[in-house]
């Protein structure tokens, strides 16, 4: 089982970038993390950072066929960009959208996530914790979508 872990714009300046807000922890630091826990899951991972919408659109559409669900911490795209959206949506695979801040308890226009509708669900407010808390739902959920299908 392979999942793809994506991180959108400004994510690269983790552990530099607004400390209070999102913590010291750079984002090779959570990568580490992601990778060990996925090893202790049993799960490959395929992991990319990128600052261009259609950069993280077309590793969402070569997804399809390759991954069995994908973790999206979309930055800033979260809040506007439908071609993201679309993007999910098309391919259709579990997606589960993660946020390092609780968005709902920052400025008003972060409260709002065109990216949430087409997830399975969102982990947000728990720092890079949610990362793997998304990789151990993905992976049970996928595992009993499995077996219920068999
Ligand atoms: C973020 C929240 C977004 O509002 C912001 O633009 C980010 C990071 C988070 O992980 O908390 O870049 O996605």
């Amino acid at each position: 089982m392979k999942i793809l872990v994506l991180h959108g714009p400004n994510l690269n300046l983790l552990g530099v970038r607004e400390q209070s807000i999102y913590g010291t922890e750079s984002l090779a630091q959570i990568n580490e993390a992601i990778l060990q826990h996925a090893g202790q899951l049993g799960i490959e991972v395929e992991i990319l950072q990128s600052n261009h919408e259609g950069e993280l659109i077309d590793a969402i559409h070569r997804a399809k066929g390759e991954a069995a669900g994908i973790i999206i911490n979309p930055g800033a795209l979260t809040h506007y960009s439908i071609a993201l959206r679309d993007a999910i949506a098309a391919v259709d695979l579990p997606t589960v959208e993660v946020h390092l801040s609780n968005i709902y308890r920052r400025e008003e226009f972060r409260h709002r996530s065109v990216i949430a509708p087409v997830c399975r669900g969102q982990i947000c407010g728990l720092g890079s914790l949610g990362y793997l808390l998304a990789l151990q739902g993905l992976a049970a959920l996928l595992q009993k979508e499995e077996n219920d299908y068999v």
